[in-house]
């Protein structure tokens, strides 16, 4: 199929643009280079050796994504593009009500009127709240946290809305958990800019001697070392799941499904820091610091759902995901340097 990739340069995107290449797809990225860089691109083309088209355009702009859609013969897309820091989103809520949900709402007006109504949808776990049990499935209650899990939740009520008012649209939603790691190659992977919210890139940049040390966020939750767990999937696993929900909703009957896509094991924050270490001989100095608010103590997926119905399971453990951060990280520090 050829396939549009809003947001397809960002770090999920881009492994997701290498997996439905090696599947047999035709990629474009639509991205207006937010909070990614258009070298990535070249990137594409060395990993896969194909030249990967990109569109660098805003998904408010309606005229730019249906230019794309006919220009490149578009059969469905994959919605990748949106803002994604919490804290940030506490602090301006419209910032993130207009690019996500207007965005959003701009792309599938776009899509209807190039008769493209097959899409794939990057949702989050954050939809799930506080859990009222473990392990998440995804009939769970779903609730919102802040604003940013808001955009979420509110995507995702527009297109169980779009679905049911025309039986041609193919959705699925994705709530994906901790997506952490990088391609094989170190040539794509997580690079935020500025200090990392996220755990994984905090962790690289101070086992790079970018960032002194790790700040625990509360070491007094109801776990097993006191210590937040989390669900981290290797992003590979993630982009392949991808590949998967876009196979299974071209096949099945049209509607909206959603699927988790974790690995349903936790990881405390202490676990991520010794395995690091472990898997990459080097030192992550951290001290213990109060909790971090809006956090909760247990984060994982019942990943059941998307077994049975997608025959995906994520392959990749923890030394994985370790290991491919850590050589995206020298990766990084070499392209600096030379
Ligand atoms: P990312 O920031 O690396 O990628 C998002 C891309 O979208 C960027 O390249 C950015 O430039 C682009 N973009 C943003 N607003 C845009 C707009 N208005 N028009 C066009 N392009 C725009 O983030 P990511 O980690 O790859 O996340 C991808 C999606 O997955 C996001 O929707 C995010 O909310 C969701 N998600 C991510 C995580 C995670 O931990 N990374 C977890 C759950 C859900
Ligand atoms: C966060 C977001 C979530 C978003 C996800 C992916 C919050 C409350 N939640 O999830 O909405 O979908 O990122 O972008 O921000 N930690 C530290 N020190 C750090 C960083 C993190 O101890 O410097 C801990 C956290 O307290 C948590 C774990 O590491 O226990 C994972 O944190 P993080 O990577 O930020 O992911 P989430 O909080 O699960």
């Amino acid at each position: 199929m050829n396939i549009l990739l809003t947001g397809g340069t960002g770090y999920i995107g881009s492994h997701v643009a290498t997996a439905l290449i090696s599947a047999g797809h035709q990629v474009v990225c639509f991205d207006n280079l937010a909070n990614s860089d258009a070298a990535v691109i070249d990137r594409l083309a060395a990993i896969t050796g194909t030249a990967v088209p990109l569109v660098v355009g805003d998904i408010r702009d309606g005229d730019a994504l249906r230019g794309a859609m006919a220009d490149h013969d578009v059969e469905a897309v994959i919605h990748f593009a949106g803002l994604k820091a919490v804290g940030e989103s506490v602090a301006e809520p419209m910032k993130y009500y207009d690019n996500n949900v207007r965005g959003t709402l701009s792309l599938v007006q776009a899509m209807a009127d190039c008769g493209v109504k097959t899409m794939v949808f990057s949702s989050s776990a954050t939809v799930y709240g506080q859990p009222q049990y473990l392990p998440l499935d995804e009939n769970h209650p779903t609730a919102a946290t802040n604003p940013y899990g808001r955009t979420k939740l509110m995507i995702e009520e527009m297109l169980a809305d779009i679905a049911a008012s025309d039986p041609e649209w193919r959705i699925a939603t994705l709530r994906y958990f901790n997506p952490v790691g990088a391609h094989d190659s170190g040539l794509i992977g997580e690079n935020p800019n500025g200090i990392p919210n996220n755990l994984m890139p905090f962790i690289s940049r101070v086992a790079a001697g970018r960032l002194n040390e790790l700040s625990v966020f509360g070491s007094d939750y109801d776990t097993p070392d006191g210590t937040g767990v989390r669900d981290y999937i290797h992003v590979v696993d993630l982009a392949d799941g991808h590949v998967a929900a876009l196979d299974a909703i071209v096949q099945a009957a049209p509607g909206l499904s959603t699927w988790n896509l974790g690995t349903g094991q936790g990881y405390s924050v202490l676990d991520m820091v010794r395995a690091f270490e472990r898997v990459n001989g080097v030192r992550i100095p951290y001290r213990l610091a109060p909790r971090r608010d809006g956090d909760v103590a247990s984060c994982y997926a019942s990943p059941e759902r998307a077994a049975q119905e997608l025959g995906w399971t994520a392959q990749r453990d923890l030394d994985a995901m370790c290991a491919s951060s850590w050589s995206f990280e020298r990766t990084l520090a070499m392209r600096n340097t030379g």
